[in-house]
């Protein structure tokens, strides 16, 4: 039975070891999870008004926002192994205002739908992916993996509605956005999961330095080239 015993430890023990910062990191990821939850929420509402009462996409934004809720318990289960801090799990109970006051409710709809969808889980995918090579099996490659396996699938969104935004309107007003939308990205969503410090990959935890090229290499080979796709540029 001394597989067994050495099976049952190994997701705890990289863990109990863990720097304070690798917490704080964590700690980051669950409340972008729980915005992110809020944020796909609010679109399939705005995607059922202007598409109508059946529209897959919007089902596909709600069933993103459980995932997301998912996620941030996850990223909870983690955070239980902090037994420094005296911490209470965030909930998903504010709401969030994407984007600029005034766009139409469809404009919006296609603004929060590639911020969030061909920008942010775009990258996040990029990130991941790296995470997952580099990260300890057990509790945070688990983690990492199922996070990853369904953000693939929530970068669909923005690509989706863009497709059927664009055979109804031009959607070209969005390229002076764009700059704005990575700016916001990174500051909001990249580096919170970020630290310079040490090697903290193996707890699913990347530098500025590691996660800048990917993040290049993204925008430039998939990002921009997708939107421009679509007079985007
Ligand atoms: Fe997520
Ligand atoms: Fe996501």
């Amino acid at each position: 039975m001394l597989l067994g015993y050495k099976l049952q430890l190994e997701p705890t023990e990289p863990l109990i070891n863990a720097p304070k910062a690798v917490f704080q990191i964590w700690r980051n990821r669950e409340a972008i999870e729980i915005e992110a939850a809020i944020i796909f929420k609010q679109l399939a509402f705005d995607m059922h008004r202007v598409w109508g009462e059946n529209d897959q996409i919007a089902r596909i934004c709600m069933a993103a926002s459980s995932d997301e809720l998912r996620h941030a318990v996850r990223c909870q289960r983690i955070l239980s192994y902090d037994h420094s801090a005296d911490y209470q799990p965030l909930t998903a109970n504010y709401r969030v205002q994407f984007g600029p006051k005034d766009l139409s409710l469809e404009d919006r709809v296609l603004y929060t739908a590639v911020g969030v969808g061909c920008i942010t889980e775009t990258l996040s995918t990029a990130l991941l992916l790296e995470m997952n090579k580099r990260a300890s099996p057990g509790v945070i490659k688990d983690t990492v993996h199922e996070i990853l396996s369904d953000e693939i699938n929530h970068g669909r969104i923005g690509w989706a509605e863009l497709t059927r935004y664009s055979r109804r309107s031009d959607p070209s007003w969005l390229t002076k956005h764009i700059p704005q939308l990575v700016k916001e990205a990174f500051s909001d969503e990249i580096s919170p999961m970020l630290r310079d410090e040490n090697d903290l990959s193996k707890w699913g935890i990347l530098t500025p330095d590691q996660s800048d090229l990917i993040m290049q290499e993204t925008l430039n080979k998939i990002i921009y080239p997708g939107l421009k796709k679509f007079s985007i540029v």
